[in-house]
């Protein structure tokens, strides 16, 4: 199938990129458990009507977000400052009223709500993966293990009063049914508050040809055209946006319902950019594909040269994002050794679809491979910085993103 209904506005999607079959992209797998794996088809369309870049098949949500989610957001020290910034900028522009009231969806560990509930402002957090709502909760986060959604919304008015707030960051283009959390938004939101999200950026993910962001758990992929659509088609107004460099590259886009907040020159001139790049047209998308094509061949034949020539080769960071690229490249242990991760609930396990080990952080100096594939390509600073003593030892990094090169 390449044709489908656009989930924001119904009209047509246009299929212009198919990475084949794939497994969940957090679903870590014991060496007993790999003959029941879920696959779905990953594809992506965009919408001929509002632009919104989206998945041409969802997966339910209950098999990606559960008691054995693995994903902490805790894991990288950059995200770590860059939410308690987050949650200082919202205590100090917007949380200023008689007793305000933030909701976060997706707050996963607590990562940034902790910040709020140390300053003793009024909080819920409301995140489905009892495994890291319990670390949330553990940490003196105030949290609602449930799924976001009008219904939701609605007990927590009832149970809370309005939020002056509604904040998500890598939750919102988790979420196909878009209709029903804007309803929830706006049955939950104060009159003058606003609802602010930050996801990776369409216009990153196609300027560095970072298909890896790509995966089951993405389901949108925004840009400002679309994201000021899918506000307009709800009923809210897109009123600021501002780029972001974490993840990779991502937007924060700020809603607020029409005529509550004036809109911000950022909001023209990113739309003017999109506009003139016609990020969002079949052409551009089409082009993009073309370079995933080339990116997925030139890696695996680096690949299979550092094999051939006895090289070992361990991937680091066993992402999400890693599951499309080695699904789609047909990588397993034959060319990766192992993954090294910090999680936890990763090691020990089998990556998704591809089987490749994953180890603990020890194990990637025990010893040094040859080459390390930086699967955790968005956390490179913070990963080179770290492990300068690889780089000492003659330890090489390979890099897909934007393209394939040795550093
Ligand atoms: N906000 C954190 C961050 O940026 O690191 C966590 C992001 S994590 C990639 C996405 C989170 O969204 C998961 O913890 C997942 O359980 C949660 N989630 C998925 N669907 C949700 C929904 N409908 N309502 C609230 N949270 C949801
Ligand atoms: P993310 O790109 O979705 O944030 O996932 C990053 C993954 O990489 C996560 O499993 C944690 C892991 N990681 C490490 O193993 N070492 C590190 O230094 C960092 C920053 C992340
Ligand atoms: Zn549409």
């Amino acid at each position: 199938m390449t044709e489908s209904t656009c989930r924001v506005c119904g009209a047509a999607t246009r299929q212009f990129l198919d990475l084949g079959r794939q497994p969940l992209s957090d679903a870590f797998v014991t060496p007993d458990r790999v003959d029941d794996e879920f696959f779905y088809r990953l594809a992506v369309g965009v919408c001929l009507g509002c632009t919104m870049v989206q998945l041409m098949e969802e997966v339910p949500r209950e098999k990606m977000f559960h008691d054995s989610y693995p994903y902490l957001s805790r894991g990288s020290s950059v995200m770590r400052a860059h939410f308690e910034g987050v949650a200082q900028s919202l205590l100090t522009d917007e949380l200023t009223g008689d007793d305000p009231f933030v909701v976060e969806l997706g707050c996963n560990d607590g990562v940034m709500l902790r910040t709020v509930a140390d300053a003793g402002v009024r909080h819920l957090g409301v995140e489905p993966s009892g495994s890291v709502a319990d670390i949330a909760a553990e940490a003196g986060v105030r949290v609602r293990k449930a799924f976001f959604e009008e219904a939701t919304a609605q007990e927590i008015l009832e149970a809370e009063g309005p939020a002056d707030v509604i904040y998500a960051a890598n939750t919102l283009c988790h979420i196909p049914y878009l209709e029903s959390i804007m309803r929830g938004v706006l049955t939950l939101l104060t009159d003058s508050g606003v609802f602010v999200f930050e996801d990776p950026y369409l216009g990153d993910i196609v300027g560095k040809t970072s298909f890896d962001q790509i995966y089951d758990e993405h389901f949108y992929l925004f840009s400002a055209t679309s994201v000021d659509q899918m506000a307009r088609h709800h009923g809210l107004e897109l009123v600021d946006v501002e780029r972001l460099s974490v993840h990779g590259g991502e937007v924060r886009y700020t809603l607020a319902r029409p005529g509550a907040r004036t809109r911000t020159d950022a909001v023209t001139s990113l739309l003017a950019d999109e506009e003139r790049v016609g990020l969002g047209s079949p052409v551009t998308l089409g082009a993009f594909a073309t370079r995933v094509a080339k990116v997925g061949d030139d890696l695996v034949t680096l690949l299979r040269e550092l094999a051939e020539q006895g090289k070992r080769v361990v991937g680091y960071g066993a992402t999400a994002k890693s599951a499309t690229v080695t699904n789609f490249c047909g990588i397993g242990p034959d060319l990766v050794e192992f993954i090294s991760d910090t999680t936890p609930a990763k090691q020990g396990r089998l990556a998704p679809g591809s089987h490749i080990p994953v180890r603990t952080a020890d194990q990637f100096a025990e010893p040094y491979p040859d080459y390390a594939l930086l699967f955790a390509w968005n956390h490179a600073d913070e990963i080179m910085a770290n492990e300068t003593a690889f780089r000492d030892a003659g330890g090489r990094w390979i890099l897909y993103v934007p393209d394939v090169r040795v550093v």
